[in-house]
């Protein structure tokens, strides 16, 4: 039965909170149903035997209908049936994109994938599609999917703090596990900075900032075509048709693409961002700073930023990078970097 009758507390809502805590710390609050809420009162289901602790005992007692909560499944790896030894080569990862679920399964899994699939689907109720992916490729970064199990489309709709992006996972970029980057980079923003998103995709960094800096004005530029028109209706559904300009085009022609300097460049293009560097340095504001990206093994990053600050030279601009960090781990011993560049004129 998905609803039960049980007796609760109802408790004005700008109350519930502070009250929700306390009969948890009671041990009060009965587990297991949805928590239910009206315009004015928001109704917790309590123990049946448990004795109100003091203070809440004031509150009225009702009978309701609670929905139960769905029951919580550890891991999918729980539901799949498959000869033991394999069970051990089942990914432990994967990545969620909306309400789609990207998986890497190696060759001995292929035979078993629509069980995955569906153990993927059973484990986790808000996921409607799953897909087996291989790396990205190519330059527009972009990847072959196979839909396993669920609904067959590869169209989602991802939320990260407050931002809706539409998403199409097999003709666009896109990485949630990159969210946190966003925001940190929107936090760094300036009132009145131009900033120029070189590598835009379906242009989250860009509606990040938007969203949650105030700056003058983002150029988001991206050479798929398919990523920018998602961008377009990205910009307007979070409502920042103002904030965001969005270019189909190639960003070695920033400097004729942009009509002036920036004081920020978004660089997320790994592999390769580094060949885009002196395209990026025509464009750097005094003082502006790079968000750079790359994938590098451990092994790979001081070479990397030694090439870095020649390029500057070469452009009399020396660069001096900071926050120098692993993002994620992209393949065995090889991360994605993230560095923050500062640029600033040399003297002659
Ligand atoms: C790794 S994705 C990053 C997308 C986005 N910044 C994000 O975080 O989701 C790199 C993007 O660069 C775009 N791209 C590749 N080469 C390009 C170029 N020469 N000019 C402009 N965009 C390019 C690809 O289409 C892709 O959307």
């Amino acid at each position: 039965m998905k609803y039960q009758r049980l007796k609760s507390i109802a408790v004005q809502v700008h109350l519930a909170e502070r009250v929700r805590k306390r009969l948890i710390k009671e041990g009060a609050l009965l587990k297991g149903y949805k928590i239910k809420k009206d315009n004015d009162y928001v109704y917790f289901p309590v123990k049946k035997s448990t004795t109100l602790p003091k203070g809440v005992d004031k509150y009225s007692v009702v009978n309701k209908a609670f929905e139960k909560k769905e029951q919580h499944i550890c891991s999918y790896k729980e539901l799949v049936s498959l000869p033991e030894e394999l069970k051990q080569e089942l990914p432990t990862s994967y990545d969620v994109i909306g309400q789609i679920l990207l998986i890497k399964l190696p060759q001995s899994l292929q035979h078993y994938k629509k069980r995955i699939g569906e153990a993927l689907l059973k484990a986790d109720t808000h996921i409607k599609t799953v897909c087996v992916i291989d790396p990205v490729r190519g330059e527009l970064r972009t990847r072959t999917i196979d839909v396993i199990a669920g609904e067959q489309k590869t169209t989602t709709i991802h939320r990260e703090y407050g931002l809706e992006f539409f998403v199409d996972v097999q003709k666009t970029y896109f990485s949630s596990r990159l969210a946190s980057e966003r925001k940190r980079v929107a936090s760094l923003v300036q009132p009145g900075e131009t900033v120029v998103d070189m590598f835009a995709g379906v242009a989250p960094f860009s509606i990040m900032i938007a969203r949650y800096a105030n700056p003058k004005i983002i150029y988001a530029v991206d050479k798929n075509r398919e990523a920018i028109k998602l961008a377009k209706t990205n910009v307007r559904k979070n409502k920042v048709l103002d904030k965001i300009e969005t270019i189909h085009g190639d960003a070695k022609d920033v400097r004729t693409l942009i009509p002036c300097k920036a004081d920020r460049v978004i660089m997320n293009l790994p592999f390769s961002a580094f060949h885009f560097l002196p395209y990026a340095l025509t464009l750097i504001e005094e003082k502006g700073v790079l968000h750079y990206y790359d994938i590098l093994s451990e092994g790979m990053l001081t070479e990397r930023i030694d090439e870095i600050k020649t390029i500057g030279r070469q452009n009399n601009i020396k660069l001096t990078t900071s926050r120098v960090r692993k993002i994620k781990t992209y393949a065995p011993r090889e991360f994605y970097i993230g560095m923050d560049i500062t640029a600033t004129t040399m003297p002659m």
